[in-house]
């Protein structure tokens, strides 16, 4: 039987210099797909909000959408670790109500760890969350659900905020997240938080110093138009799929397909 990921696995990882993958996926097909090829972590990330939902940020996510994804993507794996990403609010609006939306990722989504945005201030809220029996990866750096504060531009440049990211960065691993994702944090500065801690960094725009990387799926594979300057393109899928879809559409108007063949069930 395969076994599935564990925290204790990413906290070996991390001692043994082995790097964790992490990927966005949001369905059951994702789910399988990333599992079969390997990687570590599924992320059912809010950013769903963006290339699923064809909203312009993530905070019009919600719970209900989270979970239903989650479960989903739950269904196609079993060897990889699936985090459910707590939307916009649900882990700010007291304790008990953050260990409550991050008990049904669990319970109703099948996952085994949440996600949340937020560093020094969300301590509490972590510990609480832990000592439910949840594991937590936190996020610091550029915090999308922030936007409207921060934008989308690199984090750690001045002084004060490079000290800020230290501070969140030691906050919650003392808080007892088993990892934590870096975003668009200045590349040294992202090295500098890796080799300060034990819990392993997953970045995602903040240079090759972390334990780990994490990209959205759609980003990667060329399907988003909208995908961040930073990523990587592994593939063009976009355009294998306007070419198969738009010969799909000729063929039908030109009554090419299906030819009487096609038809035959035999
Ligand atoms: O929602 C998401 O996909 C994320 C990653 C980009 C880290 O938070």
């Amino acid at each position: 039987m395969l076994r599935k990921n564990n925290v204790r696995r990413f906290a070996a990882m991390k001692k043994q210099g082995e790097k964790i993958s992490m990927l966005t996926g949001y369905d059951y097909m994702w789910g399988s797909l990333l599992d079969e090829a390997g990687v570590d972590i599924i992320l059912v990330g809010d950013s769903l909000g963006n290339v699923v939902l064809g909203y312009d940020t993530t905070c019009p996510v919600t719970m209900d959408d989270m979970v239903r994804h989650t479960a989903a993507v739950s269904r196609g794996a079993a060897r990889s670790f699936v985090l459910g990403d707590m939307p916009f609010l649900t882990a700010n609006l007291g304790t008990v109500e953050a260990v409550r939306n991050a008990g049904r990722f669990l319970s109703e989504g099948g996952a085994n760890g949440v996600k949340l945005e937020g560093g020094e201030p969300m301590a509490g809220v972590i510990r609480a969350i832990v000592d439910a029996g949840i594991p937590v990866c936190a996020h610091i750096g550029l915090r999308p659900q922030s936007v409207n504060l921060q934008g989308y531009v690199t984090q750690g440049v001045s002084e004060e905020s490079r000290e800020q990211l230290k501070k969140d960065a030691l906050a919650v691993e003392r808080a007892g997240a088993f990892a934590v994702v870096l975003e668009k944090v200045e590349p040294a500065l992202a090295g500098e938080i890796t080799d300060m801690l034990s819990i392993p960094t997953i970045g995602i725009g903040s240079g090759p110093r972390c334990d780990g990387q994490v990209l959205v799926v759609h980003d990667m594979l060329g399907v988003y138009d909208k995908a961040p300057s930073f990523v990587k393109k592994y593939a063009n899928i976009r355009d294998i799929i306007l070419d198969a879809v738009s010969a799909y559409d000729r063929e039908v108007k030109q009554g090419v397909f299906p030819e009487a063949k096609d038809a035959d069930n035999k």
